[in-house]
């Protein structure tokens, strides 16, 4: 028996390894995956090697690139947001370190896979409706919702029963916990628990407080095509270049902090604080450059399916029939969202001054305050007007002024 395990070198993942080792008697293969989490890769090897894995069955992957072009970009094309606010950033990470062990699993004939996410929260479902989705009779491993080891106390006891090294700063409780990748840093429970407490700054770990920000804006522009960005400043870059460098330009002005309560799928609220440096300037500079090439209705509609778009990605539904569904009708809509967008960066803002394309749709000739030289019949609003409004005449005239039922 062989089971994957999705490994972060960390104390937990550390244990859950041995774990596994012990409890189940199986073959244990790691994967580590380089999302943008900003850690050193070696030390996970290296400790895999400690914990008695064998080489061959250690797997590494940079998958920084794919994150962003195939799970990141796709996502913003839809400007989705959890609940008015969230970006997301855990959520779009899931299905491809899913996807990712599915295909290791299948390459050394493992019959199980593992995850460290707890049994409370969204992770665990969109780790396991992912890995269902590819692979409909793989057995999964969940040890926070089957071991004993309930308390950090328990935790470091077996670790040290099993020589399982403990860094110096994990052999106390951590004050929180976090989940990093290049598009966010997510920071939840423990300290954070009381909501109406307000978050310690140590919290904030990937951006200037906006307090502390220049107090000059930096201004930049975004180029965009087929929806997604392709250069800033005119300068063309990879997706995964071009995400850490707006992560930089947002972090150094204090951009894309967040502190939310919002609605996990398993059913409990939870409050927490997100760090959304890059994608919060991408989400402000995608949506200025569709104000000016998409059609009012295509993006009316795309607005109205966002939510449901985003609740898909929350729930852990990417890998299903109506995520693809709607992609397809997102995707549809961006061929013609090309173009540039400037911007000013400054203290936790985002404000865009000007917007530009070869597909704009917007028409100076048409809303000039100016003499427009007959483009537009000011005559016509009459008539567009009156009958707009006859419904709500008629329903006047029969005693429903201003609406009424
Ligand atoms: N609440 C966010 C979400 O569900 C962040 C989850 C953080 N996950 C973690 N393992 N720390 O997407
Ligand atoms: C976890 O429970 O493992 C982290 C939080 C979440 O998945 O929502």
């Amino acid at each position: 028996k062989k089971v994957v395990l999705a490994y972060s070198g960390g104390l937990d993942t550390s244990v859950i390894l041995k774990w596994l080792q012990t409890t189940y008697n199986c073959e244990v293969v790691t994967f580590t995956a380089d999302l943008g989490q900003g850690e050193e890769l070696g030390p996970a090897r290296d400790k895999a090697l400690l914990l008695g894995i064998k080489p061959e069955n250690i797997f590494i992957d940079d998958l920084r690139e794919t994150f962003v072009k195939d799970f990141v970009f796709p996502m913003f094309r839809a400007n989705a947001l959890y609940e008015g606010q969230y970006l997301l950033g855990t959520s779009i990470a899931r299905p491809l370190i899913s996807q990712r062990q599915i295909e290791i699993a299948e390459q050394v004939g493992a019959d199980a896979v593992a995850h460290g996410a707890t049994g409370k929260g969204n992770d665990q479902v969109r780790f396991e409706i992912s890995y269902y989705s590819l692979k409909p009779d793989i057995k999964i491993i969940a040890p926070w919702r089957e071991w004993d080891l309930t308390s950090r106390t328990a935790l470091i006891a077996f670790a040290e029963q099993h020589q399982i090294p403990i860094a110096k700063d994990k052999r106390g409780e951590s004050p929180f916990s976090v989940d990093a990748n290049l598009l966010h840093s997510s920071s939840e429970g423990k300290i954070l628990e009381e909501p109406w407490d307000a978050p310690d700054e140590m919290v904030w770990q990937r951006t200037l407080s906006p307090m502390d920000a220049p107090d000059v804006a930096t201004e930049i522009t975004i180029a965009f095509k087929n929806g997604d960005p392709v250069a800033i400043n005119g300068e063309a870059m990879s997706p995964a270049t071009l995400l850490t460098k707006l992560n930089a330009l947002g972090k150094a002005n204090g951009i894309g902090r967040l502190d939310l309560v919002e609605n996990r799928f398993v059913g409990m609220k939870s409050r927490g604080c997100y760090e959304t440096p890059g994608g919060t300037i991408l989400w402000q500079a995608h949506r200025a450059i569709e104000s000016i090439t998409l059609d009012r209705e295509a993006a009316h509609l795309k607005d109205s399916l966002m939510p449901r778009y985003a609740e898909c990605i929350y729930n852990g539904f990417w890998f299903s029939p109506e995520r693809r569904m709607l992609q397809a009708l997102i995707d549809t809509s961006q061929a013609s969202v090309e173009g540039t967008v400037r911007m000013k960066l400054y203290k936790g803002n985002v404000i865009v001054t000007g917007r530009q394309s070869p597909n704009s749709l917007y028409s100076m000739k048409h809303v000039t305050f100016e003499d427009d030289q007959g483009a537009y019949d000011q005559f016509d609003a009459q008539g567009f007007i009156k009958l707009n409004a006859l419904r709500l005449r008629l329903g006047a005239m029969a005693g429903r002024k201003g609406g009424g039922l």
